[in-house]
């Protein structure tokens, strides 16, 4: 009662509160979720595992394209938390959280570090991290690619040369073969419009290129076509029904979705803050779901091209969720736009602005497509702590009043089980529900861990 109260207040409230004025009580917070909802958080292999050899070791070091390094404070992933070592430790994270999934990636240079080469060991591990999280109760989630490249890859032109494709295609049938009695959810890809923006407009992911739109757009549609050749892939290897709910595979791309409003009302920004939404948010579920790759910065590129096997290629829409960016038409940019984030609101350590109700808003926006959605990332970079559990609360609300209205929404990982290496922003933006104690790399846990395991704990069995 406390908790709606104070959830009301908030509502009404202008501008719409602040994370910082909603109490840590979660009441009755998860009944409102459908039984069997999946309950846990993300991870990516490069962020947590250590000792990789691949695209971003390489990028981190400043191998290319400038000779500089280029992570905050020159960061390095090297052991990050050690996790290829510990998982014993993850493991115990998550069951303190109360988890019932974790999704967790692959790393494609570990299992082959070379053309052809395979590292049947490591699959066995990551083959005996399925079973144990099985053995817990938790259901595993597994991303295929995330962000890295095995250097062989690069060297072949990545995801610029459209025959990575058929590269991604055998790693995912290797994959699949191996973990097929263990695995149901199967995410392809992590994010693929973060990955051409942060890699060719922004210039901070590798391969460190700036304000190429026009590779940035094929490269999106290159990984759309690497993701529809993963689907039927895994459509065919994967025959077993792992946790007998009646599906072998449960496909889907995790969608980095970020909520676009105009910085002004003039028509000018109005319509770029709409051409940013329908090539940032929409043409990937388009494309998804009709198989036709619908992308067009004006001025620079556009596609437009109909892949069979895309339409209808995943069964869960995986979402990334964050934050909500202002849109300021700059016609001079190579993007058009100037993104902000909203002045005088709770922010994270990232400055990014929090915004539960656009969590709301697409989840009842991308229902009309008819998959059901898990959401496959949300969190923030909070080192004080302070925030997370609000945090937490107020988009937990938001997914109950979207299930509410109508949305079939199937889960939630949190990003993420503990700090790790934040891509460009290295150890610096903390992310985890455990924090990461420096020296002994020991999992400690948050404030935030009891009231996370106790929304888990209201969901109905
Ligand atoms: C997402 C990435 C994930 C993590 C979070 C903070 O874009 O998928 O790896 O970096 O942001």
């Amino acid at each position: 009662m406390k908790r709606l109260l104070l959830v009301l207040l908030c509502t009404a409230c202008q501008p719409r509160a602040g994370l910082d004025d909603v109490s840590g009580d979660v009441g009755a917070l998860g009944k409102g979720l459908p039984r069997g909802f999946l309950w846990g958080t993300a991870t990516a292999a490069h962020q947590i595992e250590g000792g990789l050899d691949n695209s971003w070791t390489d990028f981190e070091a400043g191998a290319f394209p400038d000779g500089r390094p280029h992570i905050k404070n020159q960061d390095r992933s090297t052991i990050a938390t050690d996790s290829w070592n510990r998982f014993d430790e993850d493991l115990a994270a998550m069951k303190a959280l109360g988890s019932t999934t974790y999704r967790f990636s692959i790393e494609w240079s570990r299992l082959e570090p070379r053309k052809g080469e395979w590292n049947d060991a490591a699959m066995q591990r990551y083959r005996e991290w399925c079973l144990e999280l099985r053995a817990a109760g938790i259901e595993p989630m597994v991303t295929l690619h995330h962000f890295t490249l095995p250097k062989w890859v690069v060297e072949a032109g990545g995801f610029e040369n459209e025959a990575s494709k058929a590269d991604l295609e055998r790693f995912t049938r290797r994959v699949a073969g191996n973990l097929k009695d263990q695995v149901d959810w199967w995410v392809t890809l992590n994010e693929p419009n973060v990955y051409a923006v942060q890699g060719y407009l922004a210039g901070i992911f590798p391969p460190g290129k700036k304000d190429d739109t026009v590779t940035q757009t094929k490269v999106i549609a290159n990984m759309l076509k690497a993701h529809a050749r993963m689907a039927v892939a895994l459509r065919e290897v994967d025959d077993v029904d792992a946790d007998g709910d009646g599906f072998a595979t449960r496909l889907s791309v995790a969608h980095h979705v970020r909520y676009f409003q105009p910085a002004t009302a003039s028509p000018l920004d109005t319509a770029i803050a709409g051409l940013t939404d329908d090539y940032s948010n929409e043409s990937i579920p388009r494309a998804l779901k009709t198989g036709r790759i619908l992308l067009s910065v004006p001025g620079a590129i556009t596609i437009d091209e109909t892949v069979p096997d895309l339409a209808g290629s995943i069964d869960v829409l995986g979402l990334n969720y964050y934050t909500r960016d202002m849109v300021r038409a700059d016609l001079g940019s190579a993007s058009l736009s100037q993104l902000t984030y909203r002045k005088g609101r709770a922010v994270s350590d990232l400055g990014w602005d929090l915004y539960p109700d656009g969590l709301y808003s697409f989840l009842t926006r991308f229902s009309a497509y008819g998959w059901p959605i898990v959401i496959t990332e949300n969190g923030l970079a909070d080192r004080s702590g302070k925030l997370r559990t609000p945090f937490l609360i107020q988009h937990l609300t938001a997914i109950e009043r979207a299930i509410r209205d109508g949305a079939d929404v199937r889960g939630y990982a949190h990003w993420s089980l503990m700090d790790n290496f934040e891509w460009a922003e290295g150890y610096d933006a903390q992310f985890g529900l455990f924090t990461i104690e420096k020296t002994t790399l020991r999992r400690v846990p948050t404030e935030s861990v009891q009231p996370f395991r106790a929304i888990g704990a209201n969901i109905p069995r």
